[in-house]
């Protein structure tokens, strides 16, 4: 008690001299009353401010990475520079049929799902245009698969794409066959703009021939997780772009 603190936290001290001064009022103290006692007796909350989580990373969790690529902060620093070049273009983009970034029914972001679903809510955060999402997802590496098996698009893209500015994000170009599908569909649809965005670019030998107009880093052909990219369904949800151990996954 000599460092301030009192048992049960500040609303319960507040409670308590409350209790003490309380005018002799009967209309207004009974039910005042009432409430201090149920303050002193009862766990009611004592902090009104989230307390400082400790740190979701390393955790044993996640047992089985072996290094990481990129942290969180170069991740959110790298993201923000994607946006700010999203902005840009979009600006410029809009400009050209006399709108501008805050224009309603202009812009419309398309993750792919499920591997774009973080960097793409991270993303948009960044991004103060006036935009609608317009979700599709594509398989291209069915359960535990390291390799892609072929994109197959698994929901319909939006059809109001006509005349709008398109940015589609993915996670990942490894084959460019995904990002080669859903283009060519939206191409179909006559959109004003249509660029591309993903947050890694694998170096790997490809047939198909796609541009990216954003890429938030360069990596080797290595199978990554973490930041919303799986392996067989996990890891989405590290934090970190991260390589697994090779006992994790069986051999290629
Ligand atoms: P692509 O069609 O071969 O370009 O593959 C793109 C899709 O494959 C991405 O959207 C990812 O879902 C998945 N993918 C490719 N490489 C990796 C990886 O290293 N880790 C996890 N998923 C990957
Ligand atoms: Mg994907």
């Amino acid at each position: 008690m000599s460092d301030g603190s009192f048992p049960g936290g500040p609303a319960r001290r507040a409670g308590f001299f409350i209790f003490l001064f309380l005018p002799p009022f009967p209309l207004f103290s009974v039910p005042l009353c009432a409430l201090c006692v149920k303050n002193l007796l009862f766990n009611f909350p004592t902090s009104y401010y989230p307390s400082p989580l400790p740190p979701t990373y390393p955790t044993p969790m996640f047992p089985e990475i072996e290094r990481t690529l990129f942290t969180k902060d170069q991740i959110a620093a790298r993201v923000k520079e994607l946006a700010q070049e999203i902005v840009r273009d979009l600006e410029t983009d809009l400009a050209k049929d006399d709108h501008s970034l805050q224009d309603e029914n202009r812009v419309i972001i398309i993750p792919i799902m499920t591997g774009a679903m973080i960097f793409v809510a991270d993303l948009i955060r960044e991004l103060p245009v006036k935009l609608s999402l317009g979700l599709t997802s594509v398989r291209s590496y069915p359960g535990a698969s390291i390799s892609s098996k072929g994109a197959h698009l698994e929901s319909d893209l939006p059809d109001n794409l006509t005349g709008k500015h398109i940015v589609v994000l993915d996670d990942i170009l490894d084959s460019g066959q995904t990002l080669a599908l859903v283009k060519a569909i939206i191409l179909k649809q006559n959109p004003a703009s249509l660029r591309l965005g993903v947050m890694l670019d694998k170096q790997t030998p490809r047939t198909i021939d796609v541009k990216c107009d954003y890429v938030g880093f360069q990596i080797p052909d290595e199978f990554v997780v973490g930041y919303g990219l799986d392996y067989d369904g996990y890891y989405r949800n590290h934090p970190e772009i991260v390589i697994l151990n090779q006992n994790a996954i069986p051999k290629r």
